[in-house]
């Protein structure tokens, strides 16, 4: 009697384990599908904005192409196969408003007791920006949704570059400056942060490869000026800084010249 007991108790917790098991792994998939139907739902809706626009927000395909391959002619970004976190904070950067003249100082309290080392207790803030008078007005009136959405969806586009012919001896020059940089001057390569092939890397490291030449040279440009001013550590400003006239369009060139091949997602 006692071990029959037993044996209904050992049952009872196997049965138990089962059923437990057998919640978990329901609530597990079930998880995933959601977090799936989300994306998909935000791409479908990044899709539908970007065709059609909406109210005074015009389609983005009217300027970035049909498929985000951009418009060479007129010097306007590919988006098809960016970072999704990268193209995120674009938005954001181009939709906020300029700060004023000057540098913005805020006091920030530091607790000397935990640690014996000095602290400055001035800190520098400079919130990103990135001025386009075509763009901006256009970015501003997104939400954080449309922006989720647009992300997603130009994040999930495949792209096929069409390498555009250029002189050789720009090329050449392009390409010494997009592999070597200018040691002499301290100038780091470009392929140092923008990937061997200027396929980019991550969020913080845009692809050069495919984006028309007149655009890279534009925000090299707006560094120099500082209407972009939005890159962490002010990394890419300070190569902008040195790029002369004609470097720009040498290594302009020489990427636009390059063939890439994005998957979808
Ligand atoms: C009238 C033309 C036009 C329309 C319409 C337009 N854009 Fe743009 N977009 C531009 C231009 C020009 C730039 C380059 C801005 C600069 O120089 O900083 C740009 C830049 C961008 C960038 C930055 C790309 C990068 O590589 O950093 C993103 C992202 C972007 N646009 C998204 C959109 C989305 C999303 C829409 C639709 C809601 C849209 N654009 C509609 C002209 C347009
Ligand atoms: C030390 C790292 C570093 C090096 C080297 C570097 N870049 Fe960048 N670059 C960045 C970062 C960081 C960004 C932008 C990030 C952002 O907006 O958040 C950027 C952005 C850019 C963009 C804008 C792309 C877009 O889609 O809007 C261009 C154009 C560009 N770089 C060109 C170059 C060229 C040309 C070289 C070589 C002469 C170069 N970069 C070398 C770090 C670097």
């Amino acid at each position: 009697m006692k071990i029959q007991k037993h044996e209904t108790e050992k049952q009872l917790i196997k049965m138990l384990g089962l059923v437990i098991l057998g919640v978990s792994v329901l609530t597990l998939t079930g998880c995933g599908k959601k977090s799936d139907e989300s994306h998909d739902a935000a791409i479908a809706a990044g899709k539908m904005l970007a065709e059609k626009g909406r109210g005074s927000i015009p389609a983005c395909v009217a300027c970035h192409g049909a498929n985000g391959e951009g418009l060479d002619a007129a010097g306007y970004p590919r988006l098809a196969g960016l970072n999704t976190a990268y193209i995120d904070k674009q938005l954001q950067d181009l939709a906020r408003e300029l700060p004023p003249p000057g540098v913005l100082i805020e006091k920030v309290s530091k607790d000397y007791s935990k640690t014996p080392r000095i602290y400055s207790d001035l800190t520098v803030f400079s919130p990103s920006v990135r001025h386009d008078a075509v763009m901006s007005p256009i970015a501003k009136q997104l939400s954080t949704t449309d922006i989720h959405n647009l992300a997603a969806y130009y994040g999930s586009l495949s792209f096929q570059a069409k390498p555009v012919a250029a002189d050789y001896e720009v090329l050449e020059r392009g390409q010494d400056l997009a592999l070597r940089g200018k040691p002499e001057y301290g100038l780091p390569a470009c392929v140092s942060c923008h990937a061997p092939d200027g396929e980019g890397f991550g969020a913080g490291f845009p692809p050069l490869a495919g984006q028309p030449a007149a655009y890279i040279v534009s925000q090299i440009n707006k560094w120099q000026t500082g209407d972009r001013d939005n890159d962490n550590l002010s990394l890419m400003r300070a190569v902008a800084d040195q790029l002369t006239d004609a470097d720009k369009l040498n290594v302009a060139a020489y990427y636009a010249n390059r063939s890439l091949t994005v998957k979808g997602k």
